[in-house]
């Protein structure tokens, strides 16, 4: 089986930036690449302030800090990928630019190179599809706090080759991840089950069974979940969370992947949760407080 040493991660957002995070962490030269400077610079801004917190914790020592970050190789360049044995995407989740993507990258990576997607929930079969390298495509779908959650689903389709297969989930292992094999369906696993979850928290609330923050408290303290469902979901993002929703509706045509109407008009409003500042709580205080949207 071919070595992976150098690895390659388009897109440097939150997923991105933690997946180029553990990639260098774990010894691998990483080539990082945004579409502009400003992107760029948040994404490895939001690397070394997690690495810099992990030192001062004491859980990293400033070498290994130092040698994760001289590992990592920041661009705007696709060209910078030549070299890769592995391109990890990692960015919006819309099906034609991450088509465009791959027919850019088989025109720069070597035969060998692997190609993966991190997408939560298109279907890896159609991405590979339009690859030159159907046979050398899986999905390593990472979950949020990439350096946190030791989760990695690893997706194969019809195409993907046993050896394709083995190597990105020995690359999950290599970063010290605990990955699961899955099958291309929209959501994997982990989606399947928590989209429907997190939605029907929302109706259950649209619906007036309990306040917000009284529901997340519910599945807090009587499930014992780290987060309830609505810091989860502005956690992950109210617009990452409705796009899912509209890609799984799509795919199975059952209302429990379809977006409640509050959702829908909270990605409207701008409302997306952590990232913006507001979604169903208000971030700009010292605690987070239930957001004017839905006060
Ligand atoms: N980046 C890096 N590290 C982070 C972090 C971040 N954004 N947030 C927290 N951490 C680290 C902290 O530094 C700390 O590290 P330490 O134990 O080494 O000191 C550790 O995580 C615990 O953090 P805190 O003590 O500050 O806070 P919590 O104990 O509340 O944990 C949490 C924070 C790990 C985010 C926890 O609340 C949690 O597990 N939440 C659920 C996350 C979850 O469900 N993620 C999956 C989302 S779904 C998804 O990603 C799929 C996608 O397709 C939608």
């Amino acid at each position: 089986m071919a070595e992976i040493r150098r690895v390659g991660v388009v897109g440097a957002g939150l997923m991105g930036s933690g997946i180029a995070q553990v990639s260098a962490g774990a010894g691998y030269e990483t080539v990082v690449r945004e579409v502009e400077q400003g992107f760029l610079d948040r994404g490895m801004a939001r690397i070394t302030k997690t690495l810099d917190r992990a030192v001062a914790k004491e859980k990293l020592g400033a070498a290994e800090r130092d040698a994760a970050v001289g590992r990592l190789h920041p661009t705007l360049d696709l060209a910078d990928f030549t070299e890769c044995d592995l391109v990890i995407e990692a960015i919006t989740e819309n099906l034609g630019a991450k088509h465009e993507l791959f027919g850019a990258l088989g025109e720069v990576c070597g035969e060998s190179a692997v190609f993966a997607s991190n997408t939560s929930s298109l279907s890896i079969t159609e991405l590979a599809a339009r690859t030159d390298r159907p046979d050398r495509f899986v999905g390593l779908h990472f979950f949020s706090p990439v350096p946190v959650m030791s989760l990695v689903e690893v997706i194969r389709c019809g195409q993907t080759s046993d050896e394709t297969f083995d190597r990105a989930f020995a690359f999950a292992e290599s970063l010290g991840k605990s990955p699961i094999a899955c099958r291309d369906n929209t959501g994997f696993v982990v989606n399947r089950l928590l989209v429907p979850y997190m939605l029907d928290a929302i109706r259950a609330y649209e619906s007036g069974v309990a306040s917000i923050p009284d529901i997340d408290k519910g599945l807090r303290l009587g499930c014992g979940y780290p987060m309830g469902p609505f810091t989860l979901s502005d956690f992950v993002g109210l617009d990452t969370l409705y796009h899912i929703t509209g890609i799984m509706y799509e795919e199975y045509k059952e209302a429990r992947f379809a977006s409640p109407p509050l959702l829908r008009r909270m990605y409207l409003a701008g409302y997306h949760g952590r990232k913006t500042g507001k979604g169903f709580y208000d971030y700009s205080g010292d605690e987070p407080v239930v957001s004017d949207f839905v006060k």
